[in-house]
């Protein structure tokens, strides 16, 4: 593996020691598929070092060193000009509405998650944790709302993490001190989505379960004390009979 590794080094420093390199690179930098929000970059460099670069929003060639200098000079005033800002349309114009609308720049709406966890020794006695995952891309704004309101005090949020996918995730934790009737929501904004993701919190069980097993329970004391009191009635009317003498 070592030797491997030692003979890729030598070809690439036999391969760089001592050459002379020209390259050229044209970029289409774009917003929007609209050709006025697209711009077309054509650089050229020598050793690296870029010394010419065309840019389509100048409309012209600039110089950055002496020869590239006396070059922009002598191609912005031949068939090179025209030939650079016929490529924007050519090549940019063309292929951006293509990229556009491929997975190139493509979004992924993320997955929301809220649980209740137990808050660190602190000041709040309850803690709610909204996982925000496989989102696509980086930039996201996880926030937290009480009855609509922005929450700013007892909020971290962690910065977003690769998931080493493409995708990420972010957390964000809530300490609060809980208030009967509230409404808490965790919002999550991304490019993926039109409008504001707002998942709100479901105490573990919601309310029509709580109803239900409330009625059940009633039931079941209900049953228990009527079997009893039937029971009683039992044991009093059977005494009674067999303290009846039998002559
Ligand atoms: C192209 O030129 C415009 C206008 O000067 C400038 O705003 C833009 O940053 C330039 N683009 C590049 C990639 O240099």
């Amino acid at each position: 593996m070592a030797s491997i590794l030692s003979i890729c080094l030598l070809f690439i420093t036999v391969c760089t020691a001592g050459g002379f390199r020209e390259n050229v690179v044209s970029r289409c930098v774009f917003t929007s598929p609209d050709p006025k929000d697209i711009e077309y970059i054509y650089s050229a460099y020598y050793n690296k070092k870029e010394y010419i670069r065309f840019n389509s929003t100048v409309g012209k060639f600039v110089g950055y060193t002496e020869f590239g200098v006396k070059n922009a000079e002598r191609w912005n005033s031949g068939p090179e000009l025209s030939n650079r800002r016929a490529e924007k349309e050519r090549y940019c114009d063309h292929n951006v509405p293509i990229w556009y609308s491929t997975p190139l720049i493509t979004t992924v709406e993320p997955t929301v998650r809220l649980h209740s966890t137990t808050p660190p020794a602190g000041h709040h006695p309850a803690m709610l944790v909204c996982r925000v995952y496989d989102f696509y891309p980086k930039q996201i704004r996880v926030s937290w709302t009480r009855d609509g309101r922005e929450v700013t005090s007892g909020v971290t949020t962690t910065e977003e993490m690769e998931d080493g996918d493409w995708f990420y995730q972010a957390h964000s934790d809530l300490e609060y001190t809980p208030r009967s009737g509230e409404k808490i929501s965790c919002v999550v904004e991304h490019a993926s989505l039109k409008q504001p993701l707002v998942v709100d919190w479901e105490p573990s069980m919601p309310e029509s379960e709580r109803n239900q097993i409330a009625i059940g329970a009633s039931g079941l004391i209900l049953g228990l004390i009527l079997s009893l009191a039937g029971f009683i009635y039992y044991k009093r009317k059977a005494r009674g009979r067999i303290l009846v003498p039998t002559n």
